[in-house]
């Protein structure tokens, strides 16, 4: 694929994305060989500093690795207590689409507009405490709101239904293309009930990783989203 926005080049409708950090490190590779094949067509990377969230995770150099081993797009997670310092750096490591948390960024607006500069996607989200207000004039902007359906910092954590509310709340104040993308716990019982009010954007770690069968995990993923009529 063309570098670039990849909102712009992947196919509308729903998208399941593969969180690395659910990856054994000494076998990314492999495992990116296994999410290929199974049909992954973006990989999600979670970027935690020990500060913003209680983990650290990778860095530019793994972002680099990633990128020369695939050409599928990177959507990255940035869970920075200062994610205006880490922006170039991850674009030049070769993320395509990088999202921030608004509870993070002085000044939101400035950096969507740092990221349309080196022509990436551009995503916004917010902690399960924080409330939609806190998007209200960013929406416009964006790409794609990512609701956190777990506390951001680890893998493995439990969907925390109250999140539900905030996908209707979060879709209704976007436009036509835009995409809502949830993340934590996603499974096929919680991808089911996330795409009936309206997200698009499944990202998956334990539930696809943790798997002894990784191209099964994504196939009942994609029919438990299709199930809840938004196809797969
Ligand atoms: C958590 C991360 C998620 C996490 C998802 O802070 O943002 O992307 O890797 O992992 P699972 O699917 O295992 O909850
Ligand atoms: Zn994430």
């Amino acid at each position: 694929m063309e570098r670039g926005n990849p909102w712009k080049q992947l196919p509308d409708g729903p998208l399941i994305a593969p969180s690395l950090l659910a990856c054994d490190f000494a076998r990314v590779g492999e495992q990116i060989d296994l999410l290929t094949a199974a049909g992954a067509r973006l990989l999600h990377v979670d970027i935690m500093d020990g500060h913003f969230v209680p983990n650290l995770s990778m860095g530019p150099s793994f972002v680099r690795s990633v990128r020369r081993y695939t050409d599928l797009p990177l959507d990255v997670h940035l869970m920075l207590t200062d994610p205006a310092t880490y922006i170039e750096r991850f674009a030049e490591a070769g993320a395509d689409s990088i999202t921030f948390h608004v509870e993070a960024a002085d000044d939101p607006h400035r950096l969507i507009g740092r990221l349309r500069e080196l022509g990436l996607g551009a995503g916004v989200t917010l902690r399960p405490a924080t409330g939609c207000e806190a998007l209200a004039d960013l929406t416009a902007d964006v790409d794609l709101v990512l609701v956190m359906t777990v506390e951001p910092g680890y893998g493995g954590q439990e969907f925390m239904d109250n999140m539900l509310e905030k996908i209707v709340s979060v879709r209704g104040m976007l436009k036509g293309a835009q995409r809502v993308e949830v993340d934590g716990g996603i499974n096929v019982r919680t991808a089911r009930l996330c795409a009936a009010r309206g997200a698009d954007v499944f990202v998956a770690g334990t539930d696809i990783l943790g798997s002894d069968d990784v191209a099964g995990a994504m196939g009942d993923l994609r029919e438990a989203i299709a199930g809840a009529g938004a196809g797969g």
